[in-house]
């Protein structure tokens, strides 16, 4: 529960009455309650408000606005304003804003605009945290903490760069380590002082390669992306602790940005967070199980805990060059979707769709037509209803029998990087392998490589660059003690200092793989080379491991080119259990079937086969188990159900044996 305080589902989202006159606040407050609003958030991006000059604090606005919400049974989550720098600020200390990466200082104006190394901006920010907190603290509409928004941007300022530098300093110690372990004397990189050392711009060792920087020292931009991500999780801890300081029991989160985010290290920040959060905005027809990798990232940050979900937009975004409504239902199925993998709020952005400003065209609860006899409204307002009396699915847990390890080092030293092929990404991999392992309905988590790999029959590590020799002794017991394990080419290549470990790839894992990588071949991404396995010929694309097998038997071979008929998928027995290794960027196809013939091979089963489209989320709480099931697809569903009967908790209807799903609805099956 995110707190114990207000146990139901939350169900509310972001809301700028600072933006509005009185009668209209009154107007929302009774569309609130028609819509079953219990939790609204307030003050994200109020710090011109409620800090009008360095010297003066007002906080009777929110204070009279709280006031009157918990009166009508509303609760608050509260921000810090902390995302957007008033003006007055940055005009009195330009050093709060942010340079880019292109070395041009930032004037003013927007949000995420404040170098995360000022001092004087951490000063502000945690004062005004610490301020409101003390305000605050015995408020009893205040249920939880939302710590700036949307952290977003590195910077690469004189004041980071000198924090740098000292940061190198303590993680090297002397600058001959440092050349060493970077290889400086490639390209005549060597630094003679610690000052030489610069931020990765494009003035510097950046440079722009089709959709991406690299860095033509990918040792330093790896550094900075370590300690940008501890910079900017610092400012949100100095908030924290000021926080902590005055309420203690109240959860402190921060809404994270898009889950699947390439600037931060989530797994170092949810060390660090109470509970998770996140705004999850689908794509125009992204598949389903793109969302589901989101959310279980997330829920896997906290190792299962329940998240908080944010934001959503109750139609449409604002910020996509094309931005579609979500299609009737849409939403509804969203919301159950976030609630199956783990959060226990749906918060929507904005409860009031703005009048002027840029997100003047954002989706919202109440929308400019300001009535509650919207199509929008309508769909929120069953929502509310429904989840009124769901409260029994709180603090259940997922349980999944696979999980793919997740990795931010491997994707970023991979990408940063000149590699055999700029269009091997580390995402696509991992959302395809993690799809294959959806479309089974054996259940999959998020894990990253410092948490428990216990417990599961199969972990896929697509694209796990980055290998040192701690994780391969993990990964080895993991093996050893009955785990399969699914690995890919691109594994393997560099330690944690991002050098090629020699001997061939994957590195530390060839005992694993059962073999080794002599070369990666690479080609445009239209000219293809197929696999022949199971009988069957798949496409492949991309990269193509040249192998040399030791233990591995053979799965699949190429089918042209100098490697016609050389390995390219292997299955390696290791201990007590399996490593499968695929030596190239495949069709979906090939994975798909590869994970069906793994379950067979090792009986495997899941409890709900899901059909095409349809989606299988088991949850737990004590002796009760709950399947959610989703019809993600336009065409109804049948699916098959294991013995017993089973009350679906949305409109009580009882199944047997089989259950009908409706295009885009859901079913939450309780067993009698
Ligand atoms: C983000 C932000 C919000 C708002 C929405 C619009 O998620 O956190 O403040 O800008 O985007 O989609
Ligand atoms: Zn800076």
């Amino acid at each position: 529960m995110v707190n114990p305080k207000l146990p139901v589902i939350w169900y509310g989202g972001d809301y700028y009455p600072e933006q509005w006159d009185e009668e209209t606040f009154e107007r929302d407050i009774r569309m609130f309650k028609e819509a079953g609003i219990n939790v609204v958030t307030l003050g994200v991006f109020s710090w011109s408000l409620i800090q009008p000059d360095e010297n003066t604090y007002d906080f009777s606005f929110f204070e009279k606005v709280m006031d009157r919400l918990y009166k009508e049974g509303i609760y608050v989550c509260l921000a810090t304003p902390t995302s957007a720098p008033p003006h007055w600020m940055t005009q009195k200390y330009p050093e709060i804003l942010l340079t880019d990466v292109n070395g041009v200082k930032r004037e003013k104006g927007g949000r995420q605009n404040f170098c995360p190394n000022s001092e004087k901006y951490r000063y502000f920010a945690r004062n005004i945290a610490e301020k409101l907190a003390e305000h605050f603290k015995d408020h009893p509409a205040l249920v939880l903490w939302h710590v700036n928004n949307e952290y977003l941007n590195y910077c690469y300022c004189d004041i980071c760069r000198g924090k740098f530098q000292n940061w190198l300093k303590e993680k090297y110690g002397t600058l001959d380590e440092l050349n060493r372990r970077w290889n400086t004397r490639f390209w005549s990189q060597t630094f003679t002082a610690w000052e030489e050392i610069p931020v990765p711009t494009t003035r510097s060792v950046l440079f722009w390669r089709k959709d991406r920087y690299q860095s033509v020292l990918p040792e330093l931009y790896l550094d900075y992306r370590r300690f940008m991500t501890q910079s900017m999780l610092e400012c949100f801890l100095e908030e924290y602790r000021a926080i902590k300081k005055h309420t203690p029991d109240i959860p402190v989160t921060t809404n994270l940005i898009a889950a699947t985010f390439k600037e931060w290290n989530y797994f170092e920040w949810a060390n660090h967070m109470d509970v998770a959060a996140w705004d999850n905005y689908p794509g125009y027809k992204e598949d389903f199980s793109v969302i589901s990798l989101r959310h279980s990232l997330i829920r896997g940050l906290k190792e299962g805990k329940p998240f908080v979900l944010m934001e959503q937009s109750p139609s449409q975004a604002c910020w996509r060059w094309y931005n579609p409504q979500k299609r009737p239902g849409e939403m509804r199925l969203w919301s159950y979707h976030a609630l199956a993998h783990g959060a226990e709020t749906l918060m929507f952005f904005q409860l009031r769709q703005s009048k002027g400003g840029v997100e003047k065209f954002h989706g919202a609860v109440i929308t400019h037509v300001d009535s509650p006899n919207t199509r929008v409204f309508q769909e929120v307002k069953r929502v509310g209803e429904e989840i009124k009396s769901l409260s029994d699915i709180l603090d259940t847990r997922v349980v999944s029998q696979t999980a793919l390890l997740f990795d931010w080092e491997s994707w970023w030293a991979m990408e940063d990087t000149l590699t055999p092929n700029i269009d091997f990404k580390y995402l696509n991999e991992a959302e395809k392998y993690f799809k294959a392992l959806v479309k089974t309905g054996l259940g999959v988590d998020v894990v990253g490589k410092d948490q428990n790999f216990e417990g599961y029959r199969i972990i896929v590590a697509p694209a796990l660059y980055m290998v040192d020799e701690e994780l391969a002794r993990k990964l080895k017991d993991y093996v050893s003690n009955g785990g399969i394990l699914i690995l890919t080419t691109m594994s393997g290549i560099v330690d944690e200092d991002d050098q090629v470990v020699l001997g061939g790839y994957p590195g530390y894992l060839r005992d694993l793989m059962g073999g080794y990588v002599e070369e990666i071949d690479a080609l445009p991404p239209e000219e293809k080379n197929e696999i022949l396995m199971f009988g069957k010929r798949y496409e492949c694309s991309l990269v193509f491991d040249y192998i040399k097998t030791t233990t591995a038997e053979v799965l699949g071979r190429f089918g042209r080119d100098y490697y016609m008929n050389e390995p390219a998928v292997l299955r390696n027995r290791y201990g007590g259990g399996w490593v499968y290794y695929v030596g190239s960027s495949t069709s979906f196809d090939l994975v798909w079937d590869l994970v069906k013939f793994i379950e067979r091979e090792h009986n495997l089963r899941a409890e709900i086969a899901p059909p095409d489209g349809v989606e299988v989320i088991k949850k737990v709480k004590g002796e009760k188990t709950f399947y959610f099931l989703f019809n993600h697809s336009h065409e109804p569903q049948i699916v098959d159900l294991p013995e017993g009967t089973f009350r679906d908790l949305i409109k009580g209807n009882l199944y047997e044996k089989k259950a009908r799903l409706q295009p885009l609805d859901v079913l939450i099956l309780l067993k009698e």
